[in-house]
Formats: structure tokens, sequence, C-alpha cells
């Protein structure tokens, strides 16, 4: 799969150990950075995943920062993104199963590598289940249509 990452300062070495995890196992995996441990915003390194995901020049993506939280809401104010952010394996996988969510955001700050290997396994290894979770799905980007400017 071609998968797209992104990450502000906090995360730089979580990325990279989880782009040669990715790597090990086949994918092809885009750096959208930072590579710097210099401050930086999380906003701007989540759009840049984002609009890959949203233009289909990646199929999916992982974005990290801190807490998971800040570059996920970044990520889903680009049209088209279900970005979930997720500190478990579980919660990974349904956000496929149910959401088909196209994003997985988790928090350097908050689990250890191998937890974010078992996410990134649950994400990248689920596929959507459709059915009734199209209507859902269908409802969310409804809401989107509705209220965000084009
Ligand atoms: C950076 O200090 C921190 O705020 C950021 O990485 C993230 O956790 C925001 O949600």
């Amino acid at each position: 799969m071609r998968i797209g990452m992104a990450n502000d300062h906090t995360a730089v070495e979580m990325k990279n150990e989880i782009k040669a995890y990715l790597e090990s196992q086949g994918h092809t995996v885009i750096n959208y950075g930072t590579d710097s441990s210099e401050s930086t915003d999380y906003p701007d390194w989540g759009e840049k995943v984002a609009n890959a995901v949203a233009s289909g020049e990646v199929e999916r993506g992982i974005a990290i920062c801190g807490t998971g939280i800040g570059i996920s809401l970044a990520c889903n104010k680009v049209r088209g993104i279900r970005a979930c952010a997720c500190s478990e394996p579980y919660s990974a996988e349904y956000s496929r199963r149910h959401n088909n969510a196209n994003i997985v955001c988790y928090g350097a700050r908050v689990i250890g590598i191998e937890m974010a290997k078992m996410i990134t396994d649950a994400f990248m290894n689920t596929e959507f289940e459709g059915g009734r979770h199209q209507r859902r799905v269908d409802k969310i980007m409804d809401i989107e249509r509705r209220n965000c400017e084009k």
C-alpha cells in the first residue's frame, strides 16, 4: 500500500520507526515531514498528509503529534478526510471497519513504539465493512457538504 506520514516536532523518532516498520512489510511510505525536532505547528503537517490522502496521492495516512489530537483535528478540516486519534488497536480496527477512516493519528507523548506498531497494523490490515456503516459514513460526509465551504 502507498501510505503518507506526517508529524510535528514531538514525533520525528516515532515517525521514522513506523516508516521503517511499514517498509519492512513491503509498503511504500511517503514522508511529508517534519524531520526536524525544532518546535513547529502540527496543523501545517496534518494538512500536508490530509491533502495527499484526499487527492489520492496516497491511499491512507498516519499523522503523529504529541497527543494525536491536534493533528487529527487539522486533518479532519480537509474535505474527504476521516482521521481518528487512537491510543489502542481496537479503536484503530473499528475506525476502518465501521468509519472507513483514511488517516490514523496517535500521540508520541501518549503511547510507546510497540503500541504504535499494533495500532498501525490494525489500521492498515482492516477493511471497511460497508452495509449499514456506509449509510452512516455517507451521513458524516453529508454534514461536511452542508456545512463546509468549497
Ligand atoms: C506540541 O507541544 C503539542 O501541543 C502537539 O504535539 C500536540 O500534542 C497537539 O495536539
